[in-house]
């Protein structure tokens, strides 16, 4: 398969197995990939079948590499051996029909590559044609494979609630690393998405990188191990851990989608497919994503003492400062004055809003903005109505008491009549109230996860059903209302990966809204998503996180690097925040396809204690390039090397100003050649702690 700069080969080994036979940059059509040499054991030890790189290694013929499927029998049988009966291709999809050498269980392999970025998508079906039934232990997506190397490091994000998206490298070497969540959801432990560059060759801007993720929001895994013969083998898909899905005669389990990519030009070109990938091939809207409007939202400014005339204010002074959509946060609904209370009761609080949302809303739009609200759809405090009319809706052992997680429990969606009710709920609600945009939150993870409505050999299908449900709910609401948009949040950035993005808008990367913590987590995300969709508020300062202070400039300057929002409490803002605001604001909207939708560059690292850190966006046309740049302190008069753009058109002049307004630092000239940025680069000039500045460039002629 060619796409883009990449081609991934396979095959047929004379056994009959589908083996990896090539990925990396772009071959020429006749180059020679085959054929695969005849399956030779490697000792008495290690046989055959363990050491070939399969695409899709069953559990069986001797298999000690991570399998993709594992299979148990009624007659106690566990052993799978994978070979290919047949193919279609089809455009730039290749569907792959295997079949176990001595029982019907067939799997449909289907490869797909996106002919712009060259990533390939990989899913895998599996299907029960015998007679009785067949328990799945284990189902992956995908196995892929590396050439032989021995400098292989693996990239990977890590982190808890407020600390999301810290990058983490390792060397690859004999023994897995395994990165997953057990958690029924994605989770903020571990995320999702690996790359693997090479530490002899690979930097930001060159040499190898394969890259990886899984559109997936339950319980996944995805391990790494260089096995006996020096092959790298990355294997992903649905989290083994407490899973069982047990398939009747004519059933089948499809897995999720484990897209894999190859750039020859370091981290920074990986990361720049995904966000491209993400943005013409994952996203809504059809390979046009919306441009994300400026938000106010109220949770910091007020957590639940929500009301109407409150929210009316803060409606106020957003609609002053150039804010697009007001989102009222988490409070406004049942008897929810905390976290106690009130979860699963989607009716407005009468107290707090006596005539319901629709005064509200119509302020905000009158105030030229739309309206968006907080919603949990998939939890239920106990102290609820919804409780105590349906206690049996949650997930939980009947015999066994119920963990709670910030007071609430995880509704069973995998139930057909819970998942009937949120749509129900959400149709109502959205049917009712022009709410133009939802934030989808998810406060918990799971525990005790029972299904006690069917039999105990079926309840673990839990892990697939609830999240294709989720999915279904998401897709419904989305179809019935088509301009409604929705951000994924889980207590921060705990679901954040390629499954939800195909059916939300945006996400919220943390609740740490740190300016300065935040430049490290969006340096981290940046690696993994794309700027399209990271959202980024300005909040007070002391921040609520570290108590830091920075001012607001340099606050909007670190949210400036996403989707911008704001999220401080503007009754607390003097005169001339709101001038700061709206200068920066306009700013902002100036530049903001180029840094949603342009390409990006990390120019300078703010990760390991890095004292400065830049980034720049550059516009697809080239014409507009933004610089973020950030000094965290000065120290001993140290001087700081100039920074070098990238991705200018050398040729090409370009003027530069400084974004909101004010002086150029002393001595920058305010019109040079791309090639001058590139080469001789800037110096933003900054001094002090928490020190920022933005620069604009823009194509002169
Ligand atoms: C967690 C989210 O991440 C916050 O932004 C806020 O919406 C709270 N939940 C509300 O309970």
């Amino acid at each position: 398969m060619d796409g883009g700069d990449v081609t991934y080969a396979f095959g047929i080994n004379p056994a009959g197995y589908l083996e990896s036979i090539y990925w990396g940059g772009r071959l020429q059509d006749g180059d020679p990939l085959g054929p695969i040499p005849a399956l030779r054991d490697h000792s008495s030890v290690d046989m055959a079948a363990s050491i070939a790189p399969q695409e899709f290694p069953g559990q069986g013929a001797g298999t000690f590499a991570e399998p993709t499927l594992k299979l148990a029998y009624p007659d106690g049988v566990r052993d799978v051996v994978l070979k290919y009966v047949s193919h279609k291709i089809a455009g730039d999809t290749i569907t792959i029909a295997l079949r176990d050498v001595s029982r019907p269980v067939d799997v449909t392999l289907r490869y797909e590559i996106d002919p712009e970025t060259g990533i390939v998508g990989r899913s895998a079906t599996i299907a029960n044609n015998g007679k009785g039934w067949v328990r799945i232990d284990q189902a992956e997506s995908a196995s892929y494979t590396l050439p032989v190397g021995s400098d292989y490091r693996l990239h990977y994000l890590t982190g808890r609630w407020a600390a999301e998206w810290t990058l983490q490298q390792r060397p690859v070497t004999e023994g897995a690393t395994v990165i997953e969540s057990r958690r029924g959801s994605t989770g903020h432990q571990n995320n999702p998405w690996f790359a693997i560059d090479r530490t002899a060759v690979s930097t930001e801007e060159s040499g190898p990188v394969w890259f990886g993720a899984l559109a997936w929001s339950g319980s996944w895994r995805i391990s790494v191990d260089k096995d006996q013969i020096g092959k790298v083998r990355i294997v992903g898909g649905y989290n083994p851990y407490d899973f069982a899905y047990r398939l009747q005669p004519g059933e089948k389990l499809e897995t999720p989608v484990f897209y894999a990519g190859y750039s020859s030009r370091g981290m920074g070109g990986a990361s720049r497919l995904m966000h491209r990938f993400q943005r013409d091939e994952i996203l809504p809207g059809n390979g046009k994503p919306k441009i994300r409007p400026v938000l106010y939202n109220s949770w910091e400014a007020t957590e639940f003492a929500v009301d109407e005339a409150g929210q009316m204010a803060l409606a106020e002074k957003a609609a002053r400062i150039g804010v697009e959509r007001f989102v009222m946060d988490d409070g406004w609904f049942g008897a929810r004055n905390s976290d106690k209370a009130g979860l699963g009761d989607w009716t407005v609080n009468r107290t707090k809003f006596p005539n319901g949302l629709k005064p509200l809303i119509d302020k905000v739009k009158s105030l030229g903005m739309e309206f968006g609200l907080w919603v949990e759809p998939e939890m239920v405090n106990p102290d609820s109505d919804l409780y105590r009319a349906h206690p049996d809706w949650v997930i939980n052992f009947p015999t066994r008491p119920r963990s709670e997680g910030r007071n609430q429990l995880v509704l069973n969606l995998a139930r057909k009549d819970v998942r009937d009710h949120l749509l129900k709920v959400l149709d109502d609600l959205v049917s009712a109230n022009d709410i133009r945009f939802l934030k989808w939150d998810h406060n918990r993870n799971w525990s005790e996860p029972g299904w006690p409505e069917v039999a105990p050999e079926d309840q673990q299908k839990l892990y697939v059903e609830y999240v294709r449900n989720l999915y279904w709910i998401l897709a419904e609401l989305r179809r019935r209302h088509p301009g409604l948009e929705i951000e994924s949040c889980s207590g921060g950035g705990g679901r954040v990966d390629l499954g939800i993005m195909a059916l939300t808008d945006q996400v919220w990367p943390s609740d740490n809204t740190d300016p300065f913590d935040r430049l490290t987590m969006q340096d981290g995300f940046s690696h993994a998503y794309a700027p399209a969709v990271m959202m980024a508020w300005v909040t007070d300062s002391p921040n609520w996180v570290n108590k830091r202070e920075t001012s607001l400039e340099y606050r909007f300057l670190s949210a400036m690097q996403g989707g911008l929002g704001v999220g401080a409490n503007l009754n607390h803002w003097q005169d001339e925040d709101y001038a700061t605001a709206t200068r920066m604001i306009a700013a902002y909207k100036t530049v903001r396809a180029t840094v949603q939708q342009g390409d990006l560059y990390r120019l300078v690292s703010p990760q390991q204690g890095s004292e400065h850190s830049a980034t720049l966006s550059v516009a697809p046309d080239r014409r507009q390039a933004v610089l973020f740049a950030f000094l965290h302190s000065s120290t001993k008069l140290e001087p700081a090397p100039a920074i070098q753009l990238q991705g200018l058109d050398a040729d090409r002049r370009y003027r530069v100003s400084r974004l909101g307004g004010g002086t150029l630092p002393a001595g920058m000239p305010v019109e040079a050649s791309g090639r001058f940025w590139m080469e001789q680069g800037v110096d933003p000039a900054l001094r002090g702690d928490f020190q920022a500045i933005g620069l604009l460039f823009e194509a002169v002629g």
